[in-house]
């Protein structure tokens, strides 16, 4: 497909998904944590042309004054100021979210620090490397301040007896076998202490659905795919000036829309305490592999890096997967890096 044909495919995508889980998620309130920028901020976009009233919270809203302002004009959405780290500030915002709107329907977990923000840019430091004080910091966010904004924003679900969260968590966590015993399934990221925080999480979501499913409430978790966020061109720049490629070309934050959508209008009584990997979901169900959502709207300087990256690739494809085991990438990656590294062309 060519790559005009790839943009116009993704707004189609996202048109028939909000087509699609429209009448689920009409009218509900919906709060984004991390709503203010990256995957965040795209889901409240399509969170209000789905028809949902939209409550972004974040706790820095430095970078995103135009987007806040928008929200500020829109009826149907509200910005709030809002640590989940901090007891007192999402006391405060939940307040102020029951007074404009009077009930949450949804709550979206997103908000997180990420290895590329916890060690920005270049976002790896090794295990041994870090310090206790990191962890702290990950988990505070991550975990503990996951479970103090459901503490918050569940309760008018259980008054109403349904409603759904969904906690956004990552696929470093993941376990896999081959027919024997578990390995990870890409431990070679380096990205502790972000994917223990994340492990946490999602052990919490799944204890979680069982607990409260009576009550109607869903609890579910997502990973999205390799996702072109806010803090994604710093990074990528970093590498870059080290001579390397981030990873493989990112995808654009809109993969991440159908299946939240479909998780929005989930209650105890429907799917609940599952954790749904984004790009499987989407394959599955006819939104495309993760090629489909490839972002070609890079400025040029990183275009061109992963333009070389995928010229200087060989060809390795299969049917069945919505894109290569992360181990045959990272044996692509290799190979590319080095024919790059051969011919000169850092
Ligand atoms: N981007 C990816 O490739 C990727 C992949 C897998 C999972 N995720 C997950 O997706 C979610 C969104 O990540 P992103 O990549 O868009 O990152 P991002 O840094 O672009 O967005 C995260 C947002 O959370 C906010 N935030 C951070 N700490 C907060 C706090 N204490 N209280 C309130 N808000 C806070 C930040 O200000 C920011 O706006 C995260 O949960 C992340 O773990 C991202």
């Amino acid at each position: 497909m060519q790559r005009k044909d790839i943009q116009e495919r993704q707004k189609i995508l996202v048109g028939n998904a909000i087509d699609q889980w429209k009448s689920q998620v009409e009218n509900k309130v919906v709060v984004v944590t991390g709503g203010a920028r990256g995957i965040g901020k795209t889901l409240v976009e399509n969170l209000l042309k789905s028809g949902a009233k939209v409550v972004a919270a974040d706790i820095n809203w430095n970078s995103s004054q135009d987007f806040k302002k928008h929200l500020e004009g829109t009826e149907e959405a509200m910005s709030v100021q809002m640590d989940i780290a901090d007891d007192a500030s999402l006391d405060a915002a939940y307040e102020s979210v029951m007074e404009k709107f009077g009930t949450v329907d949804v709550l979206i977990n997103n908000a997180a620090l990420v290895s590329e923000t916890l060690f920005f840019p270049r976002g790896q430091v090794k295990t041994l490397d870090t310090k206790d004080s990191d962890w702290e910091k990950m988990f505070s966010v991550n975990t503990f301040g996951v479970l103090k904004t459901i503490r918050r924003f569940i309760r008018p679900m259980l008054q109403k007896g349904s409603g759904s969260i969904i906690n956004m968590v990552s696929s470093g966590i993941l376990p896999m076998h081959q027919g024997g015993s578990l390995f990870s399934m890409r431990p070679w990221t380096v990205e502790m202490p972000y994917q223990a925080s994340k492990a946490a999480t999602m052990a919490m979501t799944f204890y979680l659905a069982e607990e409260v499913r009576e009550t109607g409430v869903a609890v579910n978790g997502m990973m999205p795919f390799h996702t072109r966020a806010s803090w994604f061109d710093a990074t990528e720049k970093t590498w870059r000036d080290q001579g390397m490629v981030y990873f493989m070309r990112p995808s654009v934050a809109e993969h991440v829309v159908p299946a939240t959508l479909f998780l929005s209008g989930q209650d105890g009584h429907g799917v609940t305490g599952r954790l749904i990997y984004v790009p499987e979901w989407n394959y599955d169900h006819g939104f495309g592999d993760t090629k489909v959502w490839d972002d070609f709207s890079l400025p040029p300087e990183m275009e061109e890096m992963y333009s070389k990256l995928e010229a200087a690739l060989p060809k390795y494809e299969r049917s069945g997967v919505s894109h290569l085991p992360f181990d045959a990438w990272a044996a692509l990656w290799t190979a590319g890096m080095e024919k790059l590294a051969g011919k000169g062309e850092k």
